[in-house]
């Protein structure tokens, strides 16, 4: 009897070790960096996500600038954001007898979190205002018209500037809408075709004809929609060149993805 219920507990240890393995949150950088931003105050002064920074009386540029579309102006590289966050400014724009002015007639200043901040949480919030600024820009031109249709088919909503958030998906088997940049996401697109048939079906057969991921599909508040008849005959291997490339391994981008192998 005893041994009966060892091997049973055994089982069940298993089964949860298995359950825990394949349930666990693999979310991506810029998700971090997104979900850390918002309980460190950022978006306090950066407005809602970062994209609409607030008035700031007293300064010549009028508001506190945004990550999409002001970033270039105040840095130009991954460690520039960093030092930004980290210091409350660039190393560059501190010797700015301008700057300084600026900064002390404006009402809202940039703080220094140096302290508040590990070197990973740095990592992850430089990894978000990327995202959000679009940076680095594919080089490839099929890639880069890739993220175009992404933008104009309206995937970035869901799924983050770039496809590279993470977000809040209630119901759903993680609780997260998976990112293209992802550890997710080899489980979820094996290859070209079952990319082509997310995006024309909103699902891979695959996942279809599975039970457990067919429950969690139908209960998640955000579902994949179904492209088919929207799409141009070129969109799809456009898409999947921008996956590809934004699955490169490479210090640039700042991802936790592997490489994917097969061409559309
Ligand atoms: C009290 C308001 C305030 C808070 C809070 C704040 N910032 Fe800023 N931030 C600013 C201002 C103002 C600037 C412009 C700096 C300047 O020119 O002096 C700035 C500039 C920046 C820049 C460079 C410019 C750009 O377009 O992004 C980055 C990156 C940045 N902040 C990131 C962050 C991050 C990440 C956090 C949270 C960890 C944060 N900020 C919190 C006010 C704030
Ligand atoms: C209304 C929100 C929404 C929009 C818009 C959307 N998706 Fe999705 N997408 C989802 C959800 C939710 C899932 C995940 C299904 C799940 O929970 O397994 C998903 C999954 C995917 C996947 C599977 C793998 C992964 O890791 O992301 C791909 C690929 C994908 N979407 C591509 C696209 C493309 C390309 C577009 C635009 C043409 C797009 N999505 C637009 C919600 C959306």
């Amino acid at each position: 009897m005893r041994a009966v219920a060892a091997i049973v507990l055994g089982l069940i240890a298993c089964a949860a070790f298995a359950a825990a393995v394949v349930l666990r949150p693999h979310l991506p950088p810029a998700e971090r960096g997104r979900r850390l931003a918002e309980r460190t105050g950022c978006f306090g002064c950066h407005g809602p996500g970062g994209l609409r920074g607030a008035h700031n009386p007293g300064r010549t540029d009028k508001t506190v600038p945004g990550y999409e579309d002001d970033l270039m102006m105040y840095a130009k590289t991954p460690e520039e954001i960093r030092e930004w966050i980290r210091d409350g400014v660039t190393a560059k724009k501190r010797a700015s007898q301008t700057w300084r002015e600026q900064r002390e007639r404006g009402a809202l200043r940039m703080p220094a979190f140096r302290g508040r901040l590990s070197e990973g949480d740095l990592d992850d919030l430089v990894a978000f205002v990327m995202a959000s600024a679009g940076m680095p820009e594919p080089a490839d031109s099929l890639a880069a018209a890739g993220l175009a249709r992404a933008e104009a088919l309206g995937c970035v909503g869901c799924h983050g500037p770039g496809g590279r958030l993470a977000r809040a998906n209630p119901g759903s088997l993680k609780g997260y809408l998976p990112s293209w940049d992802g550890a997710d996401f080899p489980e979820l697109v094996r290859d070209s075709t079952e990319f082509r048939q997310w995006v024309e079906r909103g699902v891979s057969r695959r996942l279809e004809a599975d039970r457990l991921a067919r429950f969690f599909l139908g209960r998640a508040v955000l579902k994949m929609p179904a492209y088919g008849r929207r799409l141009d005959a070129p969109d799809v291997p456009a898409l999947w060149a921008y996956v590809r490339w934004l699955r490169t391994p490479g210090p640039a981008l700042g991802t936790q993805a592997e490489g994917l192998g097969d061409h559309p």
